[in-house]
């Protein structure tokens, strides 16, 4: 198997084979997470000297911690003397990481400080050398942190590009900010990493079918009428509507008010109407206008805007995910609009949502689907809508209708490229 055989040139035709081949995932793990900027927590959730919280890249461990220094560090969890995690918390704040087999310990930025045998040995090892591992690079925007494996990344800005325009018509909107609320959720599906991302960089389609029973009619002749699916960058996705200037304030607030109203009723409405009211200033013209669906970080974060969702799908192997999803909402909203914003995101898109079981059904079938024997020569189709993709005057990227698969041709041709980059390097 070479990967030049799993996809096609333009990427309209796509092997079975690139989600349920193990050969496949173990070259996406040198390929893409050791390469990638990858998503590990955002600035509220550890504010405090001391401050913690577990996170991963790919399938390694990581503790994403504030120092004593204030600056954030990311250190593989594993001791450096038999490789046992130090900090089995999901969560804190601590002075120390103590490694609870021969009680080793690290500061929570990683250096090792004590090793208690040490007194009873004449010759101690160098402690400067045996730290945690560190993940060389950590960077932030908008208090989103990341970190990547590869020390000569490109600069966490420049790998984001025109991403952020996006992703800030819904960060700027509020004047502090958002933050990260609580936990996050963590569940298992037994799918394929790639598709829940496929979802979420631009598969508006599925959802007046898949979603027959939730979404409203009104919804979808909204998104058939003003949606458009973005490729800010290859691998990278946006999904939004772009409403007329002209529609009253309550159509064109947030692209929640659907669902929202559901579970929020006036008081999720009247806040989300007086963010709308600033937020040409804030974001300009354009963006005010935008009511976003769904976006996509390559390669594995994804943002659900109605419902204030992020989510890294963490591959376990080819068939299975381990999804992390975290409620953000506006930092300086009124608690009890924050509580509202979370619990809506929990019934649409928490383990337990409406819309998330639905999801998640159809990427366990489509996985199922990508290892049925005898099937191989059945590529799946990605061509809808090729080439018509285009500049847009007002929308950095390839711009095109929420029909077109380009965004998947796009990350395929990506994801081909990267793992081509090292399918010969055992060589
Ligand atoms: S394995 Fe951590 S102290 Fe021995
Ligand atoms: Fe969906």
């Amino acid at each position: 198997m070479k990967v030049a055989d799993l996809v096609n040139a333009d990427a309209t035709l796509i092997s079975r084979r690139a989600w349920s081949d193990e050969r496949v995932y173990q070259l996406e793990k040198r390929g893409i997470f050791g390469k990638a900027w990858l998503f590990l927590g955002h600035e509220t959730q550890i504010p405090n000297t001391g401050d913690f919280v577990q996170a991963y890249m790919c399938e390694t461990p990581i503790i994403l911690a504030r120092g004593e220094d204030d600056d954030i560090y990311a250190c593989i969890n594993s001791c450096s003397h038999r490789g046992l995690p130090v900090c089995r918390a999901d969560h804190g704040n601590t002075k120390r990481f103590v490694c609870p087999y021969h009680n080793w310990s690290y500061k929570v930025s990683g250096e090792l400080v004590a090793i208690p045998q040490e007194r009873m040995v004449k010759k101690g090892p160098d402690k400067s050398v045996l730290g945690l591992k560190r993940v060389p690079r950590v960077e932030s925007w908008r208090g989103m942190i990341f970190g990547s494996f590869d020390e000569n990344i490109e600069s966490l800005d420049s790998y984001l590009g025109d991403m952020r325009f996006y992703l800030d018509a819904f960060f700027e909107r509020f004047p502090a900010g958002i933050e990260f609320m609580g936990a996050p959720h963590r569940w298992v599906i037994d799918a394929n990493w790639k598709l829940p991302m496929e979802n979420q960089l631009g598969d508006v389609n599925h959802g007046p079918y898949l979603h027959a029973a939730v979404i409203p009619p009104e919804a979808n002749q909204e998104i058939y009428d003003h949606g458009f699916s973005v490729v800010p960058g290859p691998g990278h996705g946006a999904t939004f509507r772009l409403m007329p200037e002209d529609v009253p304030i309550e159509q064109v607030a947030w692209g929640f008010e659907g669902l929202g109203t559901l579970l929020g009723g006036d008081e999720v409405q009247e806040y989300l109407c007086e963010v709308q009211r600033q937020s040409a200033e804030r974001v300009g013209a354009i963006r005010s206008r935008m009511k976003g669906l769904t976006f996509g970080v390559y390669p594995n974060l994804s943002f659900l805007w109605s419902n204030t969702s992020f989510k890294v799908s963490h591959p376990r192997g080819p068939g299975q995910v381990e999804y992390w999803s975290w409620a953000a909402v506006p930092a300086d909203a009124p608690d009890n609009i924050k509580k509202i914003l979370r619990r809506n995101y929990s019934s649409f898109f928490g383990p337990g949502g409406i819309l998330e079981q639905e999801d998640a059904e159809s990427w366990m079938q489509q996985y199922l689907g990508s290892a049925i024997d005898f099937a191989d020569d059945r590529c799946f189709y990605y061509g809808l809508g090729l080439g018509e993709e285009k500049p847009h005057p007002d929308l950095p990227g390839l711009v095109s209708g929420t029909a077109n698969e380009y965004y998947a041709r796009a990350f395929f041709q990506r994801w081909r490229d990267a793992l081509m980059a090292v399918e010969d390097d055992h060589a």
